[in-house]
């Protein structure tokens, strides 16, 4: 259960995620933010302190007794471009700026975690690097940059928790594998030959090819991609033509995919194209292909997930851990995941009150902040467990 230091520490936990929440920042732009958990990460003796990045803040705690394993705790700490209509008394001083998605929260059990951690130092072994990663809500996002500035690097395992309106508070959910899909962008343009709408013969119509692609592409899907591996494919855009009788040269469609394993992934591009490629020769015309890469899927180690679920389940009961369905929205914690394996999981912050029950990224978003005590409970048993 709770230790008693985690309790006497909630009130202030609240205050602080109050303050945080009043003055939000967008991503890229954490300057306030950053300043702020440096002076609270000062106050903390046994901590080096580490600015990988322009918004961001790394802190490192060097165990007392000895050799053991490098742990990485990370929160994101940007905000929404959204303006707050809550009626809370600490609400956004920010104009279209709010915490909306809950990372004030995420940073303060950070904190907190390294405050309570620091004090078993003499008693752990390794290395423990508290990362409060900026610019999550923004892609390219800004684990990515932290991750190439080495921040990851030499870590042996990463941890990483979101709060969560759709969940009972203080109950975590999580699974194996893939947890939330990868979003990319896809742009085709097929190129043809406009002309008179009268004399099809001399032209190349890029629109019959369109027609035929749009169709096409869901093959992918239905016909490439194993029936038990999800993904999506979503044409959302489509672009042509300038009268009614005129047949025209282009035609732009753009739309994105989903998927979660790695592998799907990387083969979804390359299949496209390839229909893209044979419809377009079959009908004599050309293209351009282009795939951006968004953030990719998080994918939780099965071995930490085994352990990090069984701690959950021992400090706080069976029924705090719950295994959840993968998902959609995208989570850039995967950027860290290149260097080490990791376990990520939702925390519920939903106690009854229909007010907790407002969706992220929602003006009328609020939070149960007595779930902030299980995640800073959660890193500092996890921690200790790992680093005896
Ligand atoms: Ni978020």
């Amino acid at each position: 259960m709770f230790s008693q230091k985690v309790l006497d520490l909630e009130q202030e936990m609240i205050d602080l995620r109050r303050k945080l929440h009043a003055d939000p920042e967008l991503s890229f732009k954490e300057f306030h933010t950053t300043e702020l958990l440096i002076s609270e990460l000062q106050k903390i003796p046994g901590l080096e302190i580490q600015r990988p990045t322009k918004t961001g803040v790394v802190a490192v705690l060097k165990g007392g007794a000895g050799e053991g394993r490098t742990i990485a705790l990370r929160a994101d700490i940007d905000a929404l471009p959204i303006t707050e209509e809550t009626d809370v008394p600490f609400a956004s001083k920010n104009p279209g700026v709010m915490h909306a998605c809950g990372h004030d929260g995420h940073t303060v059990m950070l904190l907190y975690a390294a405050r309570l951690l620091a004090e078993e130092r003499d008693k752990l072994k390794g290395e423990i690097r508290f990362i409060f990663q900026h610019a999550e809500e923004l892609p390219p996002g800004g684990a990515i940059e932290m991750q190439k500035a080495g921040v990851t690097k030499g870590v042996d395992e990463i941890y990483g928790i979101h709060l969560q309106s759709g969940i009972p508070t203080g109950v975590f959910g999580s699974r194996k594998g893939a947890l939330t899909s990868a979003t990319d962008r896809f742009d085709i343009k097929i190129i043809g030959k406009g002309g008179h709408s009268a004399f099809p013969e001399t032209c190349v119509d890029p629109m019959i090819v369109a027609g035929e692609l749009i169709g096409s592409l869901q093959t992918l899907v239905s016909r490439s991609i194993a029936a038990v591996e999800p993904a999506v494919v979503s044409i959302c855009m489509i672009s042509a033509g300038s009268a009614y009788n005129i047949i025209p040269g282009e035609v732009s469609i753009t739309g994105s995919t989903r998927t979660f394993s790695r592998e799907t992934r990387a083969k979804l591009p390359g299949l496209m194209e390839r229909i893209v490629k044979g419809l377009c020769d079959a009908h004599g015309a050309t293209y351009e292909f282009s795939f951006s890469e968004g953030y990719a899927s998080v994918i939780n180690d099965p071995e930490l997930t085994r352990i990090a679920s069984g701690i959950i389940r021992q400090s706080f009961g069976e029924d705090h851990y719950r295994e959840i369905d993968p998902l959609m929205p995208g989570e850039d914690f995967s950027a860290f995941l290149l260097d080490c394996p990791g376990f990520f999981a939702d925390l519920g912050t939903f106690n009854g009150d229909p007010r907790y029950g407002v969706p992220h990224h929602n003006k009328l978003y609020c939070m149960d902040e007595s779930s902030l005590k299980y995640g800073v409970q959660f890193f500092y048993d996890l921690v200790r467990e790992r680093l005896s």
